[in-house]
């Protein structure tokens, strides 16, 4: 506990609010500015030996626990479209217990913030065995999994002591977002989509400086939802990794039973448990998604649902035509960057019921920051 608290009263709370600097830090010396003659680019050090192996590879593996794993499912789908190559997501005791596939033409990307996680360590012994190409994204300099795989990156956001990962997640994706540029061809067809992602890159600290100012819409809404034994999210595209996110921050140190549900499955179970009082969080952000969305939240409509809806500024309201719901109001940015914004305004309202309802913010009961036993 050296690093003290400043002037916040949980290190959670310092941790949601350092985010700015910490999303910088990450980015720092990564990201070529362009200039008359030069490209606009990344550049990620600890993996320049082996970009061309990666390139080649027949499909990137992702693996990770808890966060971590959010976090890739958060970037899977801008590798496949700069990359070409196939994503495919492990959880990785799930890896472990299947004894799943892992062949040599693999590339396997082990997220971990603690680089210490006993499930993520197994998993890289197995793809080890098997003989892929193993990258480690982790936040711990000298950690195993930084050690034990043949190159990777740092994500570089600082020390985290709350338990419920926060500024992580958020360096882990822009990590995972450098890592897609890095592997995808620069060609003249993805020139202006990389561009457009690299200037999002730069202005993204001070959108999240921007999303931050919401803290106290975010306590009101916590007040509201206090005595709640349930509260579902609803994402979609890039942002379902946000819903499976937000659920985990209540979950984990709010002590409330939270699910986060891929809103393309709504009609196959989840719309069951709609009705008058289940607080249900729709993110419906601007992005190729959004028309399926707000079909969504008529649907939820009809059936009376009672809606806190995530929307662009500006999209209020006409995100709720058709019956009332609360909105938290996000500033929009590159699409395969809206996760990294969307979930901070989720990790406040963890924070703030967590502190409302009189729970442990920082050591949440029964969890471990890092799990180092199976
Ligand atoms: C524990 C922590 C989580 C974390 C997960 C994976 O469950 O409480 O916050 O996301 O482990 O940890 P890692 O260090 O591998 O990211």
């Amino acid at each position: 506990e050296q690093i003290n608290k400043g002037k916040y009263e949980h290190y959670m709370q310092k941790e949601i609010h350092e985010q700015p600097e910490s999303l910088t830090t990450t980015m720092r010396g990564r990201l070529l500015l362009g200039g008359t003659s030069k490209a606009k680019g990344v550049l990620l050090g600890g993996l320049k030996d082996h970009l061309k192996k990666i390139r080649r590879s027949r499909r990137i593996v992702f693996i990770g626990c808890g966060t971590s794993y959010n976090a890739a499912l958060a970037a899977r789908s801008l590798v496949e479209e700069l990359s070409g190559i196939p994503v495919t997501m492990e959880i990785a005791s799930d890896l472990v217990d299947r004894q799943g596939p892992i062949y040599r033409e693999d590339t396997v990307v082990f997220v971990s913030q603690s680089g210490e996680t006993a499930d993520t360590l197994q998993a890289l012994d197995y793809a080890l065995e098997n003989d892929a190409l193993c990258v480690g994204i982790t936040n711990t300099v000298g950690s195993a999994i930084a050690r034990r795989t043949h190159c990777g990156v740092h994500i570089n956001a600082g020390c985290e002591i709350g338990v419920a990962s926060t500024k992580a997640y958020t360096s882990q994706i822009v990590v995972m977002v450098m890592l897609a540029l890095a592997i995808g061809d620069d060609t003249i067809s993805s020139k202006v989509r990389r561009e457009a992602i690299i200037d999002g890159l730069f202005d993204l600290p001070s959108k999240a400086k921007e999303v931050l100012k919401l803290d106290q819409e975010m306590e009101d809404l916590a007040q509201l939802l206090i005595a709640e034994q349930s509260l579902l999210v609803f994402g979609r595209g890039y942002n379902y990794a946000t819903a499976l996110e937000g659920a985990l921050k209540v979950k984990e140190v709010a002590l409330m039973h939270s699910e986060g549900i891929l809103a393309g499955e709504m009609k196959h179970g989840p719309l069951a448990l709609v009705d008058e009082t289940l607080p249900i969080v729709v993110i419906a952000t601007r992005d190729t998604c959004f028309s399926k969305q707000q079909s969504v939240i008529q649907q939820l409509h009809a059936r009376k649902g009672r809606l806190i809806v995530m929307c662009t500024e500006g999209d209020a309201e006409s995100v709720c035509a058709g019956g009332s719901c609360r909105v938290i109001e996000v500033p929009q940015v590159e699409d395969c960057l809206q996760p990294v914004i969307n979930v901070i305004p989720l990790q406040l309202l963890a924070y703030h019921l967590t502190v409302l309802r009189g729970y442990n913010v920082d050591q949440p009961r029964n969890l471990a920051k890092s799990v180092t036993t199976q």
